[in-house]
């Protein structure tokens, strides 16, 4: 008989005897698959496994702190919350194609992540949270013909570059699986339904060049629509929401005064598996109002507009 806490208990099992009495790294996002990764491994095999959190300052508003006190407070796991933002944002300054954005912050993160990882003892194992479609999607695809839309940011790469090789205890599992296996091992509901955030972050959803002013202005925004989608109860009905704030300034009127401020963009989509999406279908009323509390809320934005794309012909992120 099959059941979450029987599976729980084998891949236990499975880990202990393929990594025996060495180092594990795993590279922790805050995502359920690497949360249910890290949480299962800690279990198995405890002070052996190392967890790096990278703060690449293209983060959503307190999600550095959240993520690292979750698991500090829950989890009795070892921890490095690397703030490495300057670096990040550094690299990305006057960098303006979506490409060479993606690349950038892909070749960083590897930078990085390397550098921690030189300081564990004995690492000779890579933590990854691949599930079974990641696995059959990579045999389906290979020898076809391939169209790269946007090259995806993951640790891919890295294992062989660093000599590690691979544990990856949710390989056999769908999405819902993991969900279920993480309520299993304790995991936050509000950290198992989170919606899906790419490893790129705020940096393309900020189209033209990032800077600090406009990523400040991004998360103040976001979080207010965020908090409305919450508040309405339609978070778990929705895929994926996130703000854009576009390279854009136009004229508006507070009060007596004349504004020159950004224009964002509202993004909610309903989909499967995020390989085809439709916008979400928001009355007005609640476009109206989620308008109102950003325009008064958020300093340094004027003007509200909402994304009624589907996937295809639009992708969900804007870059
Ligand atoms: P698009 O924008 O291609 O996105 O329609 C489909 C889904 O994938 C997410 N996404 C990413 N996830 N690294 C990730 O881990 C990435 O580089 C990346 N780019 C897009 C996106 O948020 C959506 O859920």
């Amino acid at each position: 008989d099959w059941t979450m806490a029987g599976y729980r208990e084998q891949a236990i099992q499975q880990i202990r005897e393929q990594v025996g009495d060495k180092q594990v790294i795993c590279a922790l996002s805050g995502g359920v698959d690497s949360s249910v990764t890290a949480i299962l491994i800690n279990e198995a095999i405890g002070d052996q496994l190392t967890c790096v959190f990278v703060d690449t300052g293209l983060l959503r508003k307190n999600e550095a702190e959240e993520v690292t006190r979750m698991f500090r407070e829950s989890y009795n796991l070892n921890l490095i919350a690397a703030d490495e933002s300057d670096l990040f944002l550094g690299a990305l300054e006057g960098v303006t194609d979506p490409e060479v954005k993606r690349k950038t912050i892909g070749r960083l993160f590897i930078e990085v992540f390397d550098k921690y990882a030189a300081q564990i003892d004995g690492a000779e194992f890579l933590a990854q949270g691949t599930l079974y479609p990641d696995v059959i999607e990579s045999v389906s695809f290979s020898g076809g013909p391939s169209v790269t839309i946007k090259s995806h940011h993951n640790v891919g790469g890295l294992p062989e570059k660093m000599g590690l090789k691979l544990v990856e205890p949710l390989r056999e599992l769908f999405k819902d699986e993991v969900r279920a296996l993480g309520r299993e091992l304790g995991l936050p509901e509000q950290f198992i339904r989170r919606h899906p955030f790419p490893g790129p972050g705020l940096a393309i959803r900020c189209p033209g060049e990032v800077t600090r002013e406009k990523l400040e202005i991004l998360r103040n925004a976001d979080a207010v629509y965020l908090d409305q989608i919450r508040k309405h109860g339609l978070y778990d009905e929705i895929w994926q929401a996130f703000v854009a704030i576009l390279p854009v300034r136009t004229v508006g009127v507070m009060g007596d005064g004349r504004t020159y401020d950004y224009a964002c963009a509202l993004r909610a989509v309903t989909s499967v598996d995020g390989m085809t999406a439709d916008y979400y279908p928001y009355t007005h009323e609640f476009l109206g109002e989620t308008a109102t509390r950003i325009i008064n809320e958020v300093q340094g934005i004027n003007r509200v507009t909402y994304d009624i794309t589907s996937k295809p012909p639009g992708t969900i992120e804007w870059e």
